[in-house]
């Protein structure tokens, strides 16, 4: 009967709203989560980690479309079994050490169950695309219980977020070539221009910090933008592994988003050197491959 259908309307719409409000929850938690870590890290240690934080939940279209795409039914109960990203929060860091920096705070907090890391910053995909996805579950309380709900967390810095905000945006353009410029070619090779801007600036903070110290024989009459591109191009290749030897004479190690791993004495081979052609002598203490480059 008609009284039947709007019973069932209304119970299904009930059901609907709480789902939701469920993911509301959890989304808010986790963004008060990352706002108490930012103020926190920022009285303590004077960082500001975070650029900004964006929040979302799915919209019922896109629920269903991903669904479809698993193979499953469109009920309430597989959205909650299946789709881990209904609740969405990305937080949008100034440094790539920054992003590590916050996953191994959530790896601290004993409540947050790591669902999932996927690392797309140092596997980045096909495409170009650079992110660190991590789904955790997040207890939230309600009248008459306790549930851990699913949240998906997108960390990246604002470089990574230039790219994905304009790629996500011509994604959707019906056409991918015009006039000879493949778009995919094209992005693909900007993901690789803006993380070396963004690997560049990361070092100069560094340096400008003081927590990372350059020794330079001529220091006065080398470029300092050569100089920083050279260092990013050993840091390509070690993959991630850098060291910069201080004026004291002890080598400082760093990996690619950490500040400072470790202090060693020298000990830098001269084999296998390369010798490249910039105009001046400068020797560059590079661990990893313990290859030394002369300028
Ligand atoms: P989905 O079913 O799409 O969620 O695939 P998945 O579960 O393998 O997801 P993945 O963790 O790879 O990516 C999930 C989210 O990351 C997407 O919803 C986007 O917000 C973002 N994302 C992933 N790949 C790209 C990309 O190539 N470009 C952009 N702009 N965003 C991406
Ligand atoms: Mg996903």
């Amino acid at each position: 009967s008609p009284l039947d259908d709007l019973q069932r309307l209304r119970d299904a719409e009930v059901k609907t709203r709480e789902i939701i409000q469920k993911y509301q929850a959890a989304m808010r938690e986790m963004m008060v989560r990352f706002e108490i870590l930012d103020q926190d890290l920022n009285l303590k240690k004077h960082r500001n980690p975070i650029h900004h934080l964006e929040s979302r939940i799915k919209k019922p279209a896109s629920i269903f479309e991903k669904l479809e795409r698993y193979g499953k039914e469109p009920t309430l109960e597989n959205l909650e079994r299946y789709i881990m990203d209904v609740a969405g929060v990305r937080v949008i860091c100034s440094y790539i050490h920054d992003v590590y920096n916050l996953l191994e705070l959530l790896q601290k907090q004993d409540d947050l169950e790591i669902v999932e890391i996927k690392d797309y910053i140092n596997n980045p995909k096909l495409n170009g695309y650079r992110s660190l996805h991590v789904i955790v579950r997040i207890p939230v309380y309600f009248l008459d219980k306790k549930e851990l709900i699913p949240v998906e967390v997108q960390l990246r810095t604002i470089a990574m977020d230039f790219w994905a905000s304009l790629e996500h945006d011509l994604k959707y353009k019906s056409v991918s070539e015009v006039q000879g410029i493949d778009s995919y070619d094209e992005l693909k090779d900007c993901s690789r221009i803006i993380e070396d801007v963004e690997s560049r600036m990361q070092i100069l903070a560094r340096l400008l910090r003081g927590s990372v110290s350059i020794f330079r024989k001529r220091q006065a009459d080398f470029p300092a933008c050569l100089f920083l591109a050279l260092v990013l191009e050993i840091l390509r290749e070690a993959g991630g592994l850098l060291v910069l030897a201080n004026d004291g004479g002890a080598l400082r190690l760093f990996d690619a988003h950490e500040e400072e791993v470790q202090v060693m004495d020298e000990h830098v081979s001269h084999h296998d050197h390369r010798h490249r052609r910039l105009g001046r002598e400068q020797d560059v203490q590079h661990f990893g491959y313990r290859k030394a480059v002369s300028l």
